[in-house]
């Protein structure tokens, strides 16, 4: 049965996108079965995954015209393609995912019958015994589509960016996870703040991150250990269109999200013992 973890918060640019990738690529290389899923209208995500030409996707798993399995695209291995470094970290298997198209941001206008917010959930039901992990990134709105991906999660992961609209942002997730547990998934949990693009130079940086403890505390939940720092190889391996890990695997916000994702298992097996 797969773990489905939504990555949210509905701060634009803090690091959702590239967080759900690198998750994704990370648990893939891990030897895991990982699905993801594009509910953000930018498809950035199905951008980086070569997946933008598809005829369907998400759109047509929403609003019931085609079963998911059937609107899974397997994005091709990273085998040959260029890298920052010489050095070969292995190729890359295949990676699947559910794509997103510009059609999604009517789906807030359409999707207006009842049950809704469970649309996603339903979809990915018959997926759950082929996938470890299901992956779902979200778009910067606390419309009907994160709605969805909250229902239909059993984790949820906020980003945050050390500034100030960030910590204001987590209060406005939180009051819609809060929201979520009591009507729509009473067992989501948050599972936990990750900082990204975190400059450790910046003083600034190191006071707001306290305050996102402090936040995270208030909230029951934790800030994972390590913050993902802010690395060029991050815009570079988006703008190939390649992993982070096939483009740059010794880079900062490389090693950060292994260490993120091995934090993310390890918590994992905590739970289960
Ligand atoms: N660790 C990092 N180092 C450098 N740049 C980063 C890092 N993380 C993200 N970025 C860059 O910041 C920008 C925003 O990141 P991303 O698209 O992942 O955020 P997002 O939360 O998904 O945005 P949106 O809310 O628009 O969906 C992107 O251009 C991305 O390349
Ligand atoms: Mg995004």
């Amino acid at each position: 049965m797969s773990d489905i973890i939504t990555i949210a918060t509905q701060k634009g640019g803090t690091g959702k996108t590239t967080t759900a990738g690198a998750l994704g690529a990370a648990l893939t290389r891990k030897g895991w079965r990982v699905l993801m899923v594009d509910m953000d209208p930018q498809a950035n995500l199905t951008f980086t995954m070569r997946a933008q030409d598809q005829t369907h996707g998400t759109y047509e798993v929403l609003t019931g015209k085609m079963p998911a399995a059937d609107a899974i695209c397997t994005g091709p291995g990273q085998a040959g393609k260029p890298s920052r470094t010489k050095e070969k970290p292995g190729d890359m298997p295949d990676r699947k995912i559910i794509p997103a198209s510009t059609a999604l941001s009517g789906a807030d206008l359409e999707l207006t019958a009842i049950g809704k917010e469970f649309r996603l959930q339903e979809a990915l039901q018959p997926l759950r015994d082929d996938f470890d992990y299901i992956i779902i990134d979200t778009p910067p709105s606390l419309g009907i589509l994160t709605i969805n991906a909250l229902t239909a999660a059993d984790e949820v992961v906020i980003t945050a960016q050390a500034d100030a609209y960030s910590l204001q942002g987590i209060w406005q997730l939180h009051s819609t996870i809060q929201a979520v547990t009591r009507y729509t998934n009473p067992g989501l949990l948050l599972k936990g703040i990750l900082i990204t693009r975190h400059n450790p130079r910046s003083v600034l940086s190191r006071d707001l991150t306290g305050l996102i403890e402090e936040t995270a505390q208030q909230m029951q939940t934790f800030v994972y250990q390590r913050p993902i720092r802010e690395g060029v190889a991050v815009k570079e391996a988006q703008a190939s269109r390649q992993d982070l890990f096939s483009y740059a695997p010794r880079n900062k916000p490389a090693q950060d999200y292994m260490a993120f994702a091995d934090e993310l298992l390890e918590r994992r097996q905590g739970d289960d013992s």
